[in-house]
């Protein structure tokens, strides 16, 4: 096995959650804590994140599911239910599209289909070019806010601090190796009116970086999807409102073979 870091806890069905970007396991704590009684939930960093060793170049949505399959594998786990939030949803598309035989159900979070835009692809370069001059941490301030809901930042500031702490300890190469890959994700909207697994759509209603319409399409595009948007909450609906994020994904669960 690869140099794999990642939580592994909890009985039940397996259940992989993917972070998103730029994050690691950690995004997770509160699912850790909370679904480890109805799932094995497993919680990999992705490479160049966390306790990763460092990337270099592009990190493409395929390479981080290939890296995701070899961690499984290495595990002796056949089929999991796969979750990822927002790059951690562009990832579990990709793992679905290329080992379908190895999931049994899909939960996409504050997340989307398309492609990026041209304008967002010129946006990545810029962050891209901002990491290498200026650091990681001036890009980290300018998308904390973005993150929580304004609310959750005045009324729990230290959920915001261990957010932005999170996000300002990951590394330049693993930044731009995620914006280089997240630039030239594919368009997988075709793919998912023919998504055969079971699939849960979660979002918050404050989403400002994907909106929840982009989640309510999938949804309507998703044979045998539900989706659950939490009202007042945004783009980390999981760490903004664990209970109800954990209560949508235990009760998906029990609909899962
Ligand atoms: C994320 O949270 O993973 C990113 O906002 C996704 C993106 O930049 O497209």
């Amino acid at each position: 096995m690869r140099n794999h870091v990642y939580g592994d806890v909890g009985n039940g069905p397996v259940l992989v959650l993917v972070h998103g970007f730029p994050h690691d396991r950690r995004l997770w704590r509160a699912q850790v804590d909370g679904l480890r009684s109805s799932a094995r939930v497993i919680t990999p960093d992705l490479p160049g994140f966390g306790e990763r060793d460092e990337v270099a170049g592009t990190m493409t949505m395929d390479a981080y599911a290939a890296d995701l399959k070899s961690l499984i594998d290495g595990l002796g786990i056949e089929r999991v239910v796969i979750g990822g939030l927002s790059m951690g949803g562009y990832i579990a598309l990709a793992f679905l599209a290329r080992f379908q035989d190895a999931v049994s159900g899909l939960i996409l979070c504050n997340t989307r289909a398309s492609a990026d835009s041209a304008e967002a692809r010129i946006g990545r370069e810029n962050m891209v070019k901002q990491v290498m001059e200026e650091g990681v941490e001036p890009v980290v301030d300018g998308m904390v806010p973005r993150m929580l809901a304004p609310a959750t930042r005045s009324k729990n500031p230290e959920l915001s601090a261990s957010v932005r702490r999170m996000m300002g300890e990951q590394r330049a190469p693993g930044i731009i190796a995620a914006l280089r890959g997240m630039a030239v994700r594919p368009d997988r909207t075709s793919m998912l009116p023919g998504i055969q697994v079971p699939t849960l759509i979660i979002t918050g209603s404050a989403d400002t970086l994907i909106l929840p319409a982009e989640s309510e399409a999938m949804a309507r595009a998703i044979p045998s999807s539900s989706i659950t948007v939490i009202p007042g909450v945004a783009h980390l609906s999981n760490v903004e409102a664990p209970q109800a994020f954990n209560t949508a994904v235990r009760t998906f669960l029990g609909t899962v073979r």
